[in-house]
């Protein structure tokens, strides 16, 4: 049986500690992957800083981390999709309520994985390039294909145009990335935000319009280049972006919904050790006030919200067009590209804690990667 090393969080708030970790073997729907790169987001510092308020019923110690790119070593009785030895991405569940599983968790060199969210990883495909794939595009499918949210035509080769528009706020971020490219692979036009100095990046994914989110009248602007078209909803990523596309959508012709991947208040502050205890409640009294604000104007202008949790494809049959039938093919043949970038900033399980602190400080259409070697 292999040995196994993982970048533990032993208690709420403690930092990461490598050390030796049990191989865990695969259930029957399960595959375990010798992990080669690693991606890191928000959420993994977010339950660190946050871990009073956010995946309460986490049991200490786990294992963080969601994204996971590598070798297949093991398969589950019921698994006939992959062999020992493949090259496989996969978004890892572990701190799932319904897992809640340090084996399944991505920062250590062996995790375990549902085989209905890994995907092949084409020849052309680096791991580091591969590792940036799996959360940011299970976040993406699950505001817009879920019927529960956007409930859009899923994506497919050659998809004939639907002739309606997708609101994508955030286009730069790693959830965008992946949205603008499921969206336009689904057939519809992507309307987006970014910084000017990532305009091109969010083009070059398929937007077909790039408005930049700091200037004082991006929703009017918006609206107006809406006027003529259906649109079919928007997804909101970024802790400013709900309130804005309730205003765009209530002013639009067409589906009248917005999925929000953010809170609508940051995290950031929770960070520091020093500050937390002084910090959380003045971090729930705006989440609080911004959550009532929310509903209150997304109320008046009779537009339905609903928050999205990354994982919740696992549960239906997104995941599967996801991730056997849409993933696989589009990355090999290049439709679907993995995006944004690596930014390697580690080479071994002691390395995600540093990594963590990165994505953290903020990156710009960038993704924070550790390899594994
Ligand atoms: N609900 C879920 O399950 C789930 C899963 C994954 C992520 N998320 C959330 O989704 C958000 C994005 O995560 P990520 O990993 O994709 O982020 P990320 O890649 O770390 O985000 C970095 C980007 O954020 C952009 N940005 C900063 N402020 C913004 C704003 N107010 N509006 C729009 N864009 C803004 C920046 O764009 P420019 O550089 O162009 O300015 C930058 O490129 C986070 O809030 C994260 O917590 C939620």
């Amino acid at each position: 049986m292999p040995t196994n090393t993982a970048a533990w969080i032993t208690a709420k708030n403690a930092r990461l500690e490598a050390a030796s970790a049990p191989y865990t073997p695969p259930a029957d729907d399960q595959i375990v992957v010798r992990n080669h790169a690693v991606a890191v987001n928000p959420l993994d510092w977010i339950i660190q800083s946050a871990g009073n308020l956010a995946y309460r019923w986490l049991n200490y110690p786990t294992v963080l981390g969601s994204d996971v790119a590598g070798e297949v070593v093991e398969v589950g009785e019921a698994v006939t999709r992959f062999r020992v030895g493949d090259r496989v991405l996969g978004h890892a569940v572990g701190t799932d309520k319904d897992s809640n599983s340090p084996a399944e968790g991505a920062f250590q060199q062996y995790t375990v994985l549902l085989e209905r969210m890994t995907c092949p990883i084409p020849d052309t495909l680096s791991f580091e390039d591969a590792a940036v794939v799996p959360l940011a595009t299970s976040t993406a499918a699950c505001g817009l294909f879920q019927t529960d949210h956007l409930g859009l035509r899923h994506p497919a080769a050659g998809a004939e145009p639907t002739g309606q528009t997708v609101l994508v706020w955030g286009g730069s971020t790693s959830v965008g990335s992946n949205a603008i490219q499921l969206a336009v692979a689904a057939g519809y036009e992507v309307i987006t935000t970014a910084s000017p100095r990532n305009f091109d990046h969010v083009t070059s994914l398929g937007a077909g319009q790039v408005f930049d989110y700091h200037s004082p009248t991006v929703v009017a602007d918006i609206i107006a280049a809406l006027k003529g078209r259906t649109l079919a909803g928007a997804i909101a990523i970024g802790t400013t972006s709900a309130a804005a596309c309730v205003s765009i959508v209530g002013s639009a012709t067409g589906t009248r919904f917005v999925a929000m991947a953010s809170p609508p208040v940051s995290f950031d502050s929770l960070a520091d050790e020093g500050r937390r205890r002084f910090e959380l409640p003045r971090v729930i009294l705006r989440l609080i006030t911004a959550n009532v604000a929310l509903q209150v104007k997304s109320r008046l202008r009779r537009v339905g919200t609903k928050n999205i949790f990354g994982t919740t494809l696992k549960a239906n049959e997104v995941s599967t067009a996801i991730y056997r039938d849409f993933l696989p093919r589009a990355l090999a043949e290049g439709r679907y590209i993995a995006a944004p970038k690596p930014t390697v900033v580690g080479h071994g399980v002691h390395d995600f804690q540093h990594a963590m602190d990165i994505q953290r400080k903020g990156v710009s259409a960038a993704k924070v990667v550790v390899t594994l070697p």
